[in-house]
């Protein structure tokens, strides 16, 4: 059956679904700005929610605010089937980081239902709270709290730059997914299997259009806040001054400088900096950035993070600087029968694929702590992503979500005898 299954996947709704999530938080630029928790956000769930009640697939949400739609099993004993990635999206994001996850779960269970196809175990398309990690640091946040690697009232708590806690952006959804019921928080899970675009060059320079990914990059953040004092852009002298934005740059550009690897393996990023009072003629008196820094080792990884804190203390100066670790990662290796499954299926189906890494990280970090995980890629043009020119070949998003279809109906049907 499952074989056949792969053949009710319907090319054009994939698309049409695609297209009409792109609508939502549309940038002039052909981007989405669907920042988590944002009204686009809501939107798109509710979308996704009203998609499933067309077909008969309950949806429900849980307090992390994650939403799932269901495509219920004959045997309501047995832990389901999971799948999916997340609606969020960067500022300026692409059309199909993460949602695309999303949509080719929610084609399998339609393909489902089209094809008569009664799972043994419940089958569940997932869109995961705040992945991005973009308004709410860190991100992929509801995976997080549903794997129970992170307590829900931390997370809950977490503000944003204009000081909006988690807890009252969740409770500014609430008009758009009131009529969603609830769900508790977390619960078995037989398997989970999360289609996502590359995002990087690889499947596209190797003309493959799926890649069985063999695990995820570690991957350290930090918020580091410098605290200086305000003061007068002409009367004051240099020697008076504690002027947070020169310390502040002078640590990225150390930072850089120490982290900076030959090879060019080790990633650094500082792709937040925000100054106050930001007045052209005021000494900056606070600046605050955040570091997002990655390795495909583990250990490296954890030496380089070590090296934070005392280069920002070195490079203070007059000013006061705190470093907060936010999140601390290791690399992961995806089990290998997972990746078996993905990889058989996709050779049942003639589809070409290759195994690689990925050094995005991806809400299977954290139900790979809690169930067999897997993830499947398809290429994206020349790599581009968190970008709005991010784009896909509606072939290779076809492709993936046929292997998809059959290797959530080979795992829906696991134990049922
Ligand atoms: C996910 O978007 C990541 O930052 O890797
Ligand atoms: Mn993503
Ligand atoms: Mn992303």
């Amino acid at each position: 059956m499952s074989d056949r299954l792969s053949a009710h996947v319907k090319p054009e709704r994939l698309l049409a679904r695609l297209q009409a999530m792109a609508r939502i938080g549309a940038t002039p630029r052909g981007g989405v700005n669907r920042q988590a928790l944002s009204a686009e956000d809501a939107a798109a769930q509710a979308q996704l929610a009203a998609w499933g009640a067309e077909r008969g697939l309950a949806a429900s949400r849980d307090a992390a605010g994650n939403l799932f739609v269901r495509l219920a099993g004959a045997r309501p004993g047995l832990a389901p089937v999971l799948s999916g990635s997340h609606l969020d999206s960067q500022p300026t994001g692409g059309r199909f980081d993460g949602v695309y996850g999303v949509l080719a779960a929610f084609e399998v269970l339609e393909a489902m239902r089209d094809a008569g196809f009664a799972p043994a175990r419940a089958v569940e398309a997932v869109a995961w709270m705040n992945e991005e990690g973009s308004r709410f640091a860190p991100g992929m946040m509801g995976s997080a709290v549903f794997a129970g690697e992170r307590p829900l009232q931390a997370v809950l708590d977490t503000r944003d730059a204009d000081g909006v806690s988690v807890a009252e952006a969740l409770a500014a959804c609430e008009p758009a997914l009131a009529h969603v019921p609830r769900r508790g928080l977390g619960g078995a899970v037989h398997a989970f299997v999360e289609a996502h675009i590359e995002q990087g060059p690889v499947l596209e320079r190797e003309g493959m259009p799926v890649g069985v990914v063999t695990g995820i990059q570690g991957k350290h953040t930090f918020r580091v806040t410098v605290q200086g004092e305000a003061a007068h852009a002409g009367t004051s002298r240099r020697a008076e001054r504690r002027d947070a934005l020169l310390a502040a740059t002078a640590m990225v550009q150390a930072l850089a400088a120490v982290l900076h690897d030959q090879a060019d393996v080790a990633r650094f990023t500082v792709g937040r900096f925000e100054v106050s009072p930001n007045a052209p003629s005021v000494v900056a008196s606070r600046a605050v950035f955040s570091i997002d820094l990655r390795h495909p080792d583990s250990a490296t990884l954890r030496a380089l993070g070590e090296r934070v804190r005392p280069v920002c203390e070195a490079h203070a100066g007059p000013c006061e600087v705190s470093v907060e670790r936010l999140s601390a990662a290791d690399s992961l290796t995806f089990p290998d029968a997972m990746r078996a499954r993905l990889a058989s299926a996709a050779r049942k189906l003639g589809i070409p694929h290759l195994a690689l890494p990925s050094a995005a990280g991806h809400d299977a970090r954290y139900l790979h702590a809690m169930c067999p995980a897997a993830m499947i890629f398809v290429p994206c043009r020349a790599g581009i992503t968190h970008n709005e020119a991010e784009h896909a070949e509606p072939a290779d998003l076809v492709a993936g979500t046929r292997v998809l279809a059959d290797v959530l109906a080979g795992l829906a049907q696991e134990d049922a005898a």
